[in-house]
């Protein structure tokens, strides 16, 4: 049974409080709260396994490998992946992409074509361009419409036989939209494409599965489903990742080193060089724990009420618009208050508590579509409360009042 307030006794920070009030915290797209079980973990592991993996014959060194392993699997599971080595465990989603369009380089020739989709985060868009100017391939974008949900006609006429890499985003950061992945997937691969979905801001709200899927390139980050920051994940399809070269070179890559020639390790250890994130990978496995011990399907249900009961209330404000109103989409609002700055209420509503984030969310061609330097963004998690959203919404309408 999904009980809000026996959830929230999890998450230490969320009976703090910030400038005297009460915190209500609705900056979760940036980055999730930890809840007591994750931050037992990280304790766990430097109290009583801390040392470095896959390199050691003594026994904490073992012990940490195991830990480190486990977790892996436990990841594989989640995602559904076939093979445990076709996760790659990477610093986060950033990485993840760069590892990729890293690899293309070498897979890419002038006149080639990739297609991006017009609601991505910076993340998704500098590296495919820095790829274009080093191979010559051309960036294409599909475009949005004014609810914020991608243009799949013109996305149709974009494939042709010179598409050699898709990517989008499973949800976007800046307006939540769901986008259409398994159509955009089915057609690329249509046309004989890869396409890479950047899960960040998916994998918070539900459980993809990337066998059903058929995708060949997922990402995501721990930090926004309850982990820490500076662990994610790359699952790339065992042919594919076999195809890419290693991105970086260094310890654990290798599988001989001379000076005339060097071998690399089989999968994952090809694209995971150096001393890994340990206590973050073990620990990213803890987050997975904890949030399928509640459940995504409960997880969803709740914010969708939450996002229900969220916009009703906000779209009362005179003068209050939404941007991104697709059907389809997951908690998160972005805003704006007339002619009002969004940094202005942000900062009002800071004053009162309250985290949002403010600005164009590392995602400046849409603002640039709806001509607009930013929004203020409300995305809600599923220990927000409908009584936070109240004083959301008090907040918001004093701003108001403050700066008209
Ligand atoms: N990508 C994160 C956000 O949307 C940081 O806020």
């Amino acid at each position: 049974m999904f009980n809000v307030q026996d959830i929230r006794k999890d998450f230490p920070i969320l009976s703090r409080k910030v400038n005297g009030k009460p915190l209500a915290y609705f900056d979760n797209a940036a980055t999730s709260q930890t809840p007591q079980q994750v931050i037992d973990a990280i304790v766990d592991y430097y109290a009583n396994y801390n040392a470095n993996i896959h390199r050691g014959v003594h026994t904490l060194s073992q012990e940490a490998t195991d830990l480190y392993e486990q977790a892996r699997q436990k990841i594989q599971a989640h995602f559904n992946a076939k093979f445990s080595h076709e996760i790659i465990l990477t610093s986060g989603a950033t990485h993840s992409i760069n590892l990729v369009a890293n690899g293309f380089s070498s897979l890419l020739k002038k006149g080639d074509d990739i297609i991006v989709s017009a609601l991505e985060h910076h993340s998704n868009i500098v590296p495919w361009q820095m790829l274009c100017e080093r191979t010559g391939a051309n960036l294409k974008v599909i475009p949005m419409n004014e609810d914020g949900e991608l243009v799949m006609s013109v996305f149709d006429n974009l494939l042709s036989k010179n598409t050699k890499l898709v990517f989008l985003n499973h949800i976007s950061n800046a307006l939540g939209t769901i986008n259409p992945i398994e159509y955009v997937i089915e057609k690329a691969h249509q046309v004989g494409s890869a396409v890479l979905v950047d899960g960040a801001q998916a994998c918070p709200h539900i459980k993809p599965d990337v066998q059903a899927l058929d995708v060949d390139f997922y990402v995501a980050s721990a930090h926004k489903m309850c982990g820490p920051t500076g662990v994610g994940m790359l699952y790339g399809k065992e042919a594919w990742l076999n195809k890419l070269p290693p991105y970086q070179g260094g310890g654990e890559m290798i599988a001989e080193v001379t000076f005339e020639k060097t071998t690399y390790a089989d999968l994952p250890h090809k694209f995971e060089a150096g001393t890994p994130n340990i206590a973050g990978g073990i620990v990213f496995g803890a987050a997975i724990d904890y949030m399928n011990n509640i459940g995504f399907d409960a997880i969803a249900a709740y914010e969708k009420e939450l996002l229900d009961y969220a916009t009703q209330k906000l779209l009362a404000i005179d003068g209050l618009k939404i941007y991104g109103t697709s059907k389809n989409k997951t908690s998160v609002i972005s805003f704006n208050l007339e002619n009002i700055h969004p940094y202005d209420v942000g900062t009002i509503l800071d004053k009162l508590g309250i985290a949002v984030r403010t600005g164009h969310h590392c995602a400046q061609p849409i603002m640039d579509y709806y001509g607009i330097p930013g929004t203020i963004r409300a995305s809600l998690a599923f220990y927000n409360t409908k009584e936070e959203i109240d004083t959301l919404v008090e907040g918001v309408k004093k701003a108001k009042m403050m700066l008209s």
